[in-house]
């Protein structure tokens, strides 16, 4: 039997030998890409190659590329557990010419590939290409050597393939492998193509198009490809069996399920083991990448995804929290091919338990409330869509775990209610904003926050990030418009800002649109989630809906996180050398300096200053030993007292406190005993 670890080094092994440079997975988050929640193929990490916005610095690449098709467009999570191949997340492998060679190659690459190197018998094997492409037909007939009748041809979207609603696209020609005549299901294009019988598993795109919003069509400057394999369905393949949840990994992921729940892999429990697998990888890979789970945005979809396997974990009876359990298992069978894995290791597993411990909390009254309300339900009723809302904003039941909770019964859910009931709630809540006293400027705020919803922040993993104009503000009032040298306030889809709060600054840095640049001062928060920044335009003319690079200026950012450390330091001296009376009562931090304000019934002698100083720096000299880790200053703020932060942070904070002391010379701490600052 083929390891799927070794599938995955044979792929990328026969394209790097076929000059292909390997190429390492992006992350699931795209910084290049506003407009897509989740890398959901490997072409997305390339786009601007073929789109003509970057140069190629090599012509052809080779990736085995991290993919999660849930929530936006391609979404397989309805799916997941209950059919042989959808899953959350996925390897797709992939070989791209960026402007090099074209369908010719491509359909040879994938030909031998398979059938000589993977050993595939080609009469397992059926081809489509899109109606129009007589060109592909006739190269695979030449190349393969296959007839006609092996050559289905398919005048639908699943043979000319895009990315999203814009970016680059073309007319594909799919694989598929016949898993034989025991298996239900029909060849692509017949009624039952959604059987499991003819599996896709390779998709070749002949790039060719770029689409833009409102549907305009452009050739691209130079035809290129870009392939997909599933990993995991190629590896069911060569390892013989019919279900991607038989193959190693996933056996040795539902092993671990079954040891730590002690529920055996049988009958029902059979698709709660499959789906915890699942959802076990997407979930990791996530958190790996940043997400946290959240009420919005790319956190709901990862909080969704918890919960269904929690769901799941619940169902099979385990008194205690199952998942952090078993991201283990997960570590040793993919860690390798990702370190990223191992590195978020402890991170995905705190962030596991503490989500699985908030859910259990209103789980068990969650599902005796749907229980009471489907017990006079039968196969093909629906449920109210007030009590969908209620177990979703009582009890956290995203509207998909209901759903799912209700698929095995043939229950359905009344969706259009269940949206009504969440817009009386939110317009309810508008009601009750107390917002800043300036009535006309919330009402602008809160309608732009109604429409575009909280904006993402991207800040923790990266510092630079391309994303969507949603609004430019001057004075108060909507502009669609801004040119050189005026002021605004800008409000994009998502930022790597970080916006002033909990007594620490907003970042500093720049904006690049498409004929301009400009400089961004500050960013504030409004209405509680919208990171708006501060602007003035040095040349060109910033577009309401255009695209804008932005980037955060790195070493401000670095000096403000450290000196945000340094006020966990400084709080922790104060308490050991005045008494742990001292509380904190507010502080103000930039990328230059510090103001701790804090609680002492009299002044801080000479003395006592210096210890306090002398107790600082010892910290600091303690742990030289240096570590890259960035704290986010969620984590910083969490982690309080020294003995966790300065752990994580204390080379940064060594490099801002040193740095501090020696360009502006300046005495550690000063106090003040009347202000009560320091
Ligand atoms: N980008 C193509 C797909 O995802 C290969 O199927």
């Amino acid at each position: 039997m083929t390891a799927l670890r070794d599938i995955r080094k044979q792929f990328l092994g026969f394209f790097e030998t076929n000059d292909h440079r390997i190429e390492k997975s992006s992350p699931l988050v795209p910084d290049n890409d506003p407009t897509l929640l989740f890398t959901n193929a490997g072409m997305v990490q390339f786009k601007n190659l073929f789109t003509g916005a970057e140069t190629p610095k090599f012509p052809r690449a080779v990736t085995s590329q991290k993919c999660v098709r849930a929530g936006g467009k391609h979404s397989d999570l309805d799916n997941v557990g209950y059919t042989a191949r959808h899953h959350t997340f996925f390897e797709m492998l992939g070989n791209f010419s960026f402007g090099d060679y074209f369908k010719d190659d491509a359909i040879k690459y994938a030909w031998d590939l398979l059938t000589k190197d993977f050993g595939l018998s080609k009469d397992k094997l059926l081809i489509t290409v899109y109606h129009t492409d007589d060109e592909a037909r006739a190269i695979w007939k030449k190349v393969a050597g296959v007839s006609d009748s092996q050559i289905i041809s398919i005048a639908t979207s699943d043979n000319f393939w895009a990315m999203g609603d814009t970016g680059p696209c073309g007319p594909c020609s799919e694989i598929f492998y016949d898993h034989g005549d025991k298996i239900p299901g029909g060849p692509p294009g017949s009624p039952d193509e959604d059987g499991d019988r003819f599996i896709e598993i390779w998709n070749l795109v002949f790039m060719q198009y770029e689409k833009f919003s409102g549907g305009k069509q452009t050739e691209l400057p130079k035809p290129s490809i870009d392939t997909g394999m599933g990993l995991e369905r190629v590896a069911a393949i060569l390892q013989g069996v019919h279900n991607n949840y038989d193959i190693d990994l996933f056996k040795n992921l539902i092993a671990a399920s079954v040891e730590e729940s002690n529920v055996k892999a049988q009958g029902e429990a059979m698709f709660s083991h499959r789906v915890i697998a699942d959802h076990l990888r997407a979930a990791s890979f996530l958190i790996a990448d940043g997400v946290s789970p959240s009420k919005e945005g790319r956190g709901y979809v990862l909080r969704r995804i918890m919960r269904r396997a929690m769901r799941h974990a619940h169902i099979l009876g385990t008194p205690e929290p199952l998942m952090h359990r078993l991201v283990p298992a997960l570590v040793t069978e993919m860690g390798d091919a990702f370190g990223e894995l191992k590195r978020a290791q402890e991170n995905i597993e705190t962030t596991m338990l503490e989500e699985e411990e908030r859910f259990r909390k209103t789980l068990g009254r969650g599902t005796a409330l749907l229980d009471s309300a489907t017990a006079n339900l039968k196969d093909g009723d629906t449920l109210s869509g007030n009590v969908a809302f209620k177990l979703y904003d009582t009890y956290g039941f995203p509207l998909d775990l209901t759903q799912d909770a209700l698929r095995s019964k043939g229950i359905d859910v009344d969706v259009d209610g269940y949206e009504a009931a969440m817009k009386i709630q939110k317009d309810t809540a508008r009601a009750h904003w107390s917002g800043s006293g300036d009535a006309g400027a919330d009402a602008l705020w809160l309608g732009l926050r109604e429409q575009f919803g909280p904006t993402e922040f991207t800040g923790y993993e990266r510092l630079t990030g391309e994303s969507q104009i949603l609004a430019i503000i001057k004075e108060g009032q909507l502009v669609s418009e801004a040119g050189p040298d005026e002021a605004v306030q800008l409000l994009t889809k998502s930022t790597p800002f970080y916006a002033e709060s909990g007594g620490q600054a907003g970042d500093k840095g720049s904006a690049v649109f498409e004929d301009g640049q400009a400089v961004i001062t500050d960013v504030k928060k409004f209405v509680g989630d919208l990171h708006v920044h501060m602007v003035t335009l040095a040349r060109g003319h910033i577009k309401q809906g255009g695209n804008v690079r932005l980037h955060v200026d790195p070493s401000n950012r670095r000096t403000t996180m450290s000196n945000h450390s340094a006020t966990h330091l400084v709080h922790e001296a104060l308490r050991r050398v005045l008494g742990t009376h001292v509380t904190q009562k507010g502080q103000m931090v930039d990328g230059e300096r510090i103001r701790f304000d804090f609680s002492h019934g009299k002044g801080v002698t000479a003395e006592e200053l210096s210890q306090i100083e002398t107790q600082v720096n010892q910290v600091i000299l303690d742990n030289s030993e240096a570590t890259t880790k960035l704290m986010a200053p969620d984590a910083a703020i969490e982690a309080g007292r020294w003995h966790c932060s300065a752990k994580n942070t204390a080379m940064k904070f060594a490099f801002s406190l040193l740095a501090m002391c020696q360009t502006e010379k300046i005495i550690l701490i000063r106090s003040n005993y009347a202000g009560g600052h320091m």
